[in-house]
């Protein structure tokens, strides 16, 4: 049985019922990391959210989303927020509205486990500073008595992350996880979260726009357009031998041809 697996998955908003994602169809096993791609507006962030069941109120969901073999369609409020807080874990692309500006940082991360495992908070605490040094903070008890305002970028997005992680989930879904950083930091929190994936042994699914971003993480792609999958296959295969002309444009957008995946890709200009 698979870990997630997405069975024809349609989702449009609103009164005029605009498809976004339009019968959609993959799956996940555990320990596997599925790169989603595609251009703004294909259909990969709604994706996601209806997954984890947080799209707003105007959308229309129908189709399977099954968590291993169990449905997550119409699944309760309370049910969705503990699977959220302990199976998977989330990092979106904006780590400053993730992070609530009044609280530091090290009590946000610490009210995963206290609010989804039975622990003290002596214990939620080493296990803040345990997962804060995992994703390559360098002063954890430091970082853990900051507000988010007091970060930089990059310790902000590391901080989500060691969130994310901090109950030991099954999956880690990452929506374009680095696109609000520089490209030098960047890389440093891709290397990270390909680090501590490996570690944890979670499956991911990594969402992206950017080809090179996801040839170090995944190993398996799904090439999204106008909200339908127009490919998919092993990273290597659909990266080196493009089946589909959007996918192929996307090469060419991001001037990447024969990428080996793992290979460190430097863009020109
Ligand atoms: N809350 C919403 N109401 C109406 N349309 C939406 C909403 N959220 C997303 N959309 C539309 O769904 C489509 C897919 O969006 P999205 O999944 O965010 O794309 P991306 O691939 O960039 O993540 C877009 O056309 C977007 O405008
Ligand atoms: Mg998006």
């Amino acid at each position: 049985m698979s870990l997630l697996e997405v069975n024809d998955l349609v989702v449009d908003f609103g009164r005029h019922r605009r498809v976004a994602v339009d019968h959609v169809s993959w799956s996940l096993d555990s320990g596997e990391r599925l790169g989603l791609i595609g251009e703004s507006g294909s259909g990969k962030s709604v994706t996601a959210l209806a997954i984890m069941g947080l799209l707003p109120g105007n959308a229309h969901v129908s189709g399977s989303v099954r968590w291993r073999g169990e449905e997550l369609l119409g699944a309760s409020d309370h049910d969705m927020s503990a699977l959220r807080g302990s199976s998977i874990g989330m990092v979106f692309q904006e780590p400053m509205t993730a992070l609530d500006p009044t609280m530091k940082v090290g009590r946000q991360v610490g009210e995963v486990p206290l609010l989804h495992r039975s622990v003290s908070r002596g214990d939620a605490r080493g296990r803040v500073l345990d997962m804060l040094e995992q994703v390559g903070i360098k002063d954890p008890a430091k970082v853990a008595d900051s507000y988010p305002h007091q970060l930089s970028g990059g310790q902000r997005q590391r901080v989500l992350l060691a969130m994310a992680l901090v109950n030991s989930p099954d999956l880690l879904i990452c929506d374009e996880p680095t696109t609000a950083l520089d490209v030098t930091v960047q890389s440093q929190v891709l290397a990270t979260i390909n680090e501590v994936l490996d570690s944890v042994g979670a499956a991911c699914l990594f969402i992206t726009h950017d080809l090179a971003v996801v040839s170090h993480i995944c190993q398996e792609l799904i090439v999204m357009t106008s909200g339908k999958v127009v490919e998919a296959g092993p990273a290597r295969a659909v990266l080196s031998h493009p089946e589909h002309p959007y996918t192929r444009r996307l090469l060419r957008a991001a001037r990447l041809d024969l990428v080996e995946p793992g290979t460190t890709i430097v863009l020109e200009d």
